[in-house]
């Protein structure tokens, strides 16, 4: 018998999985662990404005009530794959007080290990894998899109194809040219099984108006496929902005779409892993199916602050503080970019979420070569563009999360370490 480290290793991996690399945010992680020591020694210590993750504390009543549900019996057991009953219930209150949506807390919502898990996993429960790439099953994504879409895809054995997000169409792709435009390229449109939009977005902070939503309906209905709305920074839009929409505000959207919920980052608890999905009974369906074979729900004391937090207005509250703090930190940015002479008009300021998307000076050749140079001469840490894809080419991605002190060490370090746009 062979040992097992004689084993070609590279065979253990399944065909879709073969070129897969760790995700993107955990790369640059580990590269900035390796650069600390160096970096910190020439007083360059990392200033991490790369990762979408609010550094402010979470709504303390939210803590306190977490703290006390820890103490409740059978909290601590087995959940359910779909969530508690409270939890869907606070769902479905969300869903009416935020967005006037109805949803039916039985068979229209779902508890989710966070919005990622559950896209992923949706995609496994639509997606029959096919090894030839003319034969496989497609999946339209936003390019520069959240990068977990393409790779959750393709471990499906399915295709993600890029709907270009661009200033000349507002960030809005025409999905019935990009039906044309992938028939044309030998792509078979049967083959689309479904769309993902997602606004307000990562990582352009772009956001669209709710006619746009209309359209996308009306398309995902006129071709039948499944229309996947992602709205992971519903809550997070600048003061004068029309909050964002659910797209089950369209009426009989509910026929074609779900939609992805995070509690993430509005209240400030990416390690908490929690977020919910809504729409489409079968689609909810075949989210619960997959997700009731690979894990078994969410923590209960979870649960029930996230029910807490959902229809608390104390959290409400919390989230219009946090983002009036991303607000300020956005315009500080701007004002620290234009004194290192990038021209206000290539500079965007997104009404909503807490990222920039700033071009890189026109000296670069590539978004890697500025992101690369940024961290190792000055320890900063942002994501080139292109790991959210192609069109992506010519930015860098900074999450304005951090505090103040941190911010103006970003210019001011720019500013003596040559980072200037010119
Ligand atoms: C657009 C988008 N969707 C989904 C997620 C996943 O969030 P979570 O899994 O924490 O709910 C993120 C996280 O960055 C995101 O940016």
């Amino acid at each position: 018998m062979k040992a097992l480290s004689e084993v070609n290793i590279k065979s253990l991996y399944s065909a879709h999985c073969a070129n897969m690399e760790t995700y993107i945010m955990f790369r640059i992680a580990q590269r900035v662990v390796e650069l600390t020591p160096s970096l910190t020694a020439k007083s360059r210590a990392p200033i991490k404005m790369s990762i979408g993750a609010p550094t402010v504390a979470p709504p303390e009543l939210l803590i306190e009530r977490f703290t006390e549900y820890l103490k409740e019996p059978g909290i601590h057991s087995y959940s359910v794959p779909e969530g508690e009953k409270y939890f869907r219930d606070a769902v479905a209150e969300r869903m009416k007080t935020r967005f006037g949506v109805t949803v039916d807390p039985k068979n229209e919502v779902c508890s989710l290990l966070g919005s990622k898990e559950g896209l992923a996993h949706l995609f496994h429960g639509i997606i029959t894998p096919q090894s030839g790439p003319f034969d496989k099953e497609i999946i339209l994504t936003p390019d520069p899109g959240y990068a977990s879409y393409v790779d959750a895809i393709k471990v499906c054995g399915g295709l993600s194809y890029p709907t270009p997000l661009t200033r000349d169409n507002h960030y809005m792709p025409d999905f019935s040219k990009i039906m044309k435009e992938l028939t044309n390229q030998g792509y078979n449109p049967n083959h689309v099984k479904a769309l993902i939009i997602n606004y307000p977005s990562n990582p352009i902070g772009a956001m669209a108006p709710f006619s746009y939503f209309k359209d996308v309906v009306a398309f995902a209905k006129e071709h039948n496929i499944l229309l996947i709305s992602d709205i992971a920074y519903a809550d997070l839009q600048f003061s004068g902005e029309e909050p964002p929409h659910s797209i089950l505000e369209v009426p009989g959207a509910k026929e074609i779409a779900i939609e992805f919920h995070s509690l993430s980052k509005p209240y400030a608890i990416t390690g908490w892993r929690i977020g919910f999905a809504v729409g489409n009974a079968a689609a909810v369906d075949i989210l619960n199916k997959v997700k009731s074979t690979v894990d078994s729900g969410l923590f209960k004391a979870m649960q029930k602050a996230a029910a807490f937090a959902l229809t608390s207005p104390v959290c409400d509250q919390f989230i219009k503080d946090t983002v009036k703090i991303y607000e300020a930190n956005q315009a500080r940015m701007l004002r620290g970019f234009q004194s290192l002479g990038w021209p206000a008009e290539a500079l965007q300021a997104p009404r909503a979420t807490f990222y920039l998307w700033l071009p890189i000076p026109p000296r670069y050749s590539s978004c890697v070569k500025f992101a690369d140079e940024l961290l190792e001469t000055s320890g900063i840490v942002t994501v080139p563009g292109t790991a959210f894809g192609k069109t992506g080419e010519g930015y860098v991605r900074l999450s304005l999360v951090n505090p103040v002190a941190e911010l103006d060490a970003v210019i001011e370090r720019m500013q003596a370490d040559g980072f200037t746009y010119h």
